[in-house]
């Protein structure tokens, strides 16, 4: 067997990797009888390959720079790496504008790193999630530019193309995402062509089966190499209304919020039929087994969310569940919130939680550092596949990014009102030093100003620091199967404490979360010992009757009994 497929096996074969034992060991059937799959179980990490480590010195970080840190992710313990496309792209929106869906873009490295990276990963336990852009290309893609040549090109249909509207401007009032029409008019064939974010990034048209051929394959060719699953871009973008019938204005919209907001897009996203597209996408990882993994990033209302799990739950494992990046800070709602989660799930269908990603503020900066804490032990004791962002796992906030040194071309479009990107996509902090051991040349992105305390190197030593809380949390997760796989169960709180209970037949743990700052109490569904503190005081006590929480804490307790 070659090294590749040795790769691609490896996490099932190698039995004398320390984290496969402990996967084992997490295979204990549910309560039902079910097995449990391994991305059900583990926990997620994203990385945004541009700021993640930089190895060659340019500035922007890079595969081999993943390579080199591969074992702190394995220390801090986590189970699968989703990392940022990394295919050839003229950047324009740093790599969501793919050029080259089976290349790897030079300022990542090559298609060897690539493997190399994916060989490295599986030996020390871990998966590899890819960032598939299904939705749109690069203007610069080879499809594109065939397509654009003339109006009689084979591929001229693998993008939507349309002809002026009646008063002879866009065909329709469709927004694009950063600013401006989605339309583009394109002189030379005289049509105007869609695109939901930058006029350099067209839509395909998932109507066209070619289309969804071609992607297939794209998926295929990075399943043959060993990747694990993909992270699928706007998934919910990918068809659109057969008629272009124009979105209706949105009454709620005011100043404060995005352009594209003006008019909901009732008719530019989430039609039926992309479910069916869903389930094909779904059907070639199943070519591969049963353990790839696909993951939908979809911004929708909760029951039109869940509906994405597809019918008879053919359709994403994961569709990505944003409600605590979008969520009011406040015990009740995030409890209620919870619930209809809960309840929306079609059975069977599994959880998942995500905290923070590279297009919202990060945790930190949305509640402050002492809050944050409080979020970590949320995400990695509720029910369901929590994804990390990086940086967050050291408590990393947002950095402000003077007006000549912006990238992010939302920000370009849109500036100065706050929906710019950078400042939560800023270098991995490694250590204190003025490039944060991220680069040794000069970063894409300023490093933190308060990168002398907030660092990877400081924080790995420091008890009380985020990192060393994630880092249990991360193992007492892996060590729980109530944690992992177990019912939730609220208990009853009130003001800013959230408690719950996560539950197998064996044990019992129970978590609570003050999410104010000030001290309060709860009444304990029964006597517990304390396992874990974020204020680092009281664990292993038992306790009965009241427990009294700090402002800001967070504890973790075992039930008694
Ligand atoms: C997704 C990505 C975002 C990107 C957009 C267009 O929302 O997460 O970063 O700009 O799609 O591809």
């Amino acid at each position: 067997m070659g090294e590749l497929a040795l790769a691609a096996r490896s996490l099932d074969d190698n039995r004398s990797n320390p984290m496969d034992e402990s996967r084992q060991a997490h295979q204990a059937p549910k309560p039902g009888g079910e097995k449990t799959v391994w991305w059900q179980r583990g926990v997620i990490y994203q990385i945004y390959p541009r700021s993640f480590q930089d190895s060659n010195g340019d500035g922007v970080g890079d595969l081999r720079g993943i390579v080199d840190r591969l074992d702190y992710l394995a220390w801090l313990g986590i189970d699968a790496i989703w990392i940022s496309p990394i295919f050839s792209s003229p950047m324009a929106d740093f790599g969501y504008d793919i050029s080259d869906y089976r290349n790897i873009d030079p300022r990542f490295g090559t298609l060897e790193d690539f493997d190399r990276l994916l060989i490295e990963a599986h030996r020390r336990g871990m998966r590899v999630l890819l960032d598939l852009v299904p939705n749109h290309t690069s203007d610069r893609h080879p499809w594109f530019l065939e397509a654009r040549s003339s109006r009689d090109n084979p591929m001229r249909d693998f993008y939507i193309w349309r002809d002026p509207g009646p008063d002879g401007g866009p065909p329709n009032n469709w927004q694009s995402e950063f600013g401006g029409d989605a339309w583009e008019w394109d002189e030379r064939t005289g049509q105007y062509y869609y695109h939901a974010f930058l006029k350099e990034q067209p839509d395909l048209n998932w109507r066209n089966p070619r289309v969804r051929n071609e992607m297939y394959d794209v998926l295929r060719f990075w399943l043959n190499r060993g990747v694990d699953g993909f992270r699928v871009d706007v998934m919910w973008h990918l068809i659109k209304d057969a008629e272009f019938r124009d979105n209706p204005p949105n009454p709620d919209w005011t100043d404060g919020m995005p352009p594209h907001k003006r008019v909901l897009p009732i008719y530019s996203c989430d039609q039926p039929e992309v479910h069916e597209v869903v389930s094909e996408m779904r059907a070639v990882l199943e070519e591969y087994g049963d353990d790839r993994l696909l993951i939908g990033e979809i911004y929708l209302p909760l029951a039109r969310l869940v509906a994405y799990y597809g019918r008879d739950l053919r359709g994403a494992h994961l569709p990505f569940n944003f409600h605590l990046i979008q969520a009011q800070w406040d015990a009740r709602h995030i409890e209620r919130q919870i619930l209809e989660y809960e309840a929306a799930l079609p059975e069977g269908g599994w959880p998942n939680w995500v905290l923070g990603n590279h297009d919202k503020p990060r945790i930190a900066a949305r509640v402050g550092r002492e809050q944050a804490r409080v979020a970590a032990v949320m995400l990695l004791t509720l029910r369901g596949t929590p994804t990390i962002y990086y940086g967050d796992e050291i408590a990393m906030t947002d950095v402000s990014i003077p007006p000549e040194q912006v990238q992010d071309p939302f920000e370009l479009r849109v500036p100065g009102q706050g929906f710019g990107r950078d400042p939560q996509r800023t270098p991995l902090q490694w250590d204190g030093s003025a490039k944060a051991g991220f680069t040794t040349g000069s970063p894409w992105l300023p490093i933190a100003p308060d990168v002398a305390e907030y660092n990877v190197e400081a924080e790995r030593s420091d008890p009380s620091s985020m990192l060393t809380l994630y880092r249990r949390l991360l193992a007492l997760r892996r060590k729980s199967k109530a944690l992992t796989i177990g019912r939730y169960a609220t208990v009853e709180a009130a003001g800013s404490l959230l408690a719950y209970l996560r539950e197998t037949e064996e044990e019992r743990l129970l978590v609570v979360l003050n999410l104010g700052p000030e001290p309060a109490d709860l009444v304990l569904p029964g006597p517990c010992r304390i396992v874990l503190s974020t204020a680092g005081e009281g664990e292993e006590e038992r306790i009965e009757g009241t427990l009294r929480l700090k402002g800001n804490e967070a504890v973790l307790a075992e039930m008694a009994g």
